[in-house]
């Protein structure tokens, strides 16, 4: 049962005109919003909070939507967008994608867990359905880093062949717009790109100013996949089981730090107008109507000049939040297996 309020939806006198929203065009000639609302509460945020967001957000103009099946909140976010619809906003001014979780990858649980997303959400089609992580390989949501599934495999790619297949059946159905990928490798992406019929039109995936992923993002853009980066501002809140001692922070950066003293807005928003000025697509979390509000306006205000574009540039630290633990299949191995750094899927 959705715990939204009853109150009507109303677009916000304060908010960003929509169409001053850069979008990016799509392999299949969509246009995406190049700014989307992160949905995932993790422990901290209930889902009747971030449903509230949604609504928020939507008045103050977005209207790109990132949810997952796994976050445990399409339910109550159905609810908000129903709110948003019946308010005037046309489903088809929105972009609303959800995700395929790694306990239903096999070929006849796909539709099922689509379904269950499209019905949760109130919708009879997503604009964009992504597998979630190329693993099949299931952990509860919340668990220590150290759960291991002993069920655990690594990435065979005749699976995911049978998982995509069955995705791209989801669009022949109408069921879903576009398919994409989420925490994939060039080399992982190569097989995909050989062998897909319906080729993925974006690829989520870790993208903050201290973690660049610059062959990844470039391999994207030259095969035409929009890049969606998930963690912009660097998941200031992550809960303590994603966190290292090697881990930086963005928003501490000097040179993030300065750029927002200059434009006087906080380092986050500096992530962000990086982000979509550099071409991807990110997905920033936050309920706090004065966080989210800032983070729109901060895409269409004032760019980053191209001093400013290129010193963020020079502040990669290669620093992966999200490393995946969860995911490893066998003992003694190190979460670096995951991302075929030497161009090997390990197995
Ligand atoms: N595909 C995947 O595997 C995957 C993995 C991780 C995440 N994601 C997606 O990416 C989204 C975003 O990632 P994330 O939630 O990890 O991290 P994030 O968006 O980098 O950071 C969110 C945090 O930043 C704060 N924040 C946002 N705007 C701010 C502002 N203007 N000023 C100050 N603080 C601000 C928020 O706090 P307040 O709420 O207090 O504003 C929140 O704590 C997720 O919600 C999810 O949709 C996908």
């Amino acid at each position: 049962m959705s715990q939204i309020s009853p109150d009507a939806f109303a677009i916000a006198e304060d908010g960003v005109d929509p169409g001053a929203v850069p979008q990016r065009l799509l392999h299949t000639g969509a246009r995406m919003p190049a700014i989307g609302l992160g949905t995932f509460g993790s422990d901290h945020t209930p889902g009747a909070l971030v449903a509230e967001a949604v609504v928020g957000a939507a008045a103050v103009g977005y209207r790109h939507f990132d949810c997952a099946a796994v976050y445990g909140n399409e339910a109550q976010i159905g609810g908000a967008l129903r709110r948003v619809i019946a308010g005037g906003i046309a489903r088809e001014q929105l972009w609303v994608t959800s995700k395929l979780w790694n306990n239903r990858h096999n070929p006849r649980d796909v539709r099922p867990a689509c379904e269950q997303s499209l019905r949760d959400l109130g919708l009879d089609h997503l604009d964009l359905y992504l597998i979630h992580w190329p693993f099949p390989n299931h952990h509860a949501p919340g668990v220590d880093v150290h759960a291991r599934n002993p069920d655990a495999r690594p990435y065979i790619h005749e699976r995911y062949m049978a998982t995509w297949q069955e995705l791209e059946r989801l669009v022949d159905a109408g069921l879903v717009r576009h398919i994409g990928t989420s925490n994939m490798t060039i080399s992982k992406l190569e097989l995909l790109l050989r062998d897909a019929r319906i080729r993925p039109a974006a690829n989520e995936m870790e993208l903050h100013p201290h973690f660049q992923q610059p062959e990844l993002f470039a391999y994207v853009v030259a095969n035409g996949i929009a890049a969606i980066g998930y963690s912009p501002i660097g998941s200031p809140a992550r809960p303590e089981r994603d966190r290292t001692a090697e881990d930086t922070v963005d928003i501490e950066d000097p040179v993030v730090v300065a750029i927002a003293e200059r434009l006087g807005v906080h380092p986050a928003v500096v992530c962000l107008k990086w982000a979509v000025q550099r071409g991807q697509t990110p997905i920033p979390f936050s309920t706090k109507r004065a966080n989210y509000l800032a983070n729109l306006r901060g895409v269409v205000g004032e760019p980053l000049s191209d001093d400013e574009m290129r010193a963020i540039a020079g502040i990669d630290r290669n620093c992966r939040l999200i490393k995946g633990q969860v995911f490893l299949w066998k003992e003694n191995q190190r979460w670096e297996d995951l991302w075929d750094l030497d161009g090997v899927i390990a197995q």
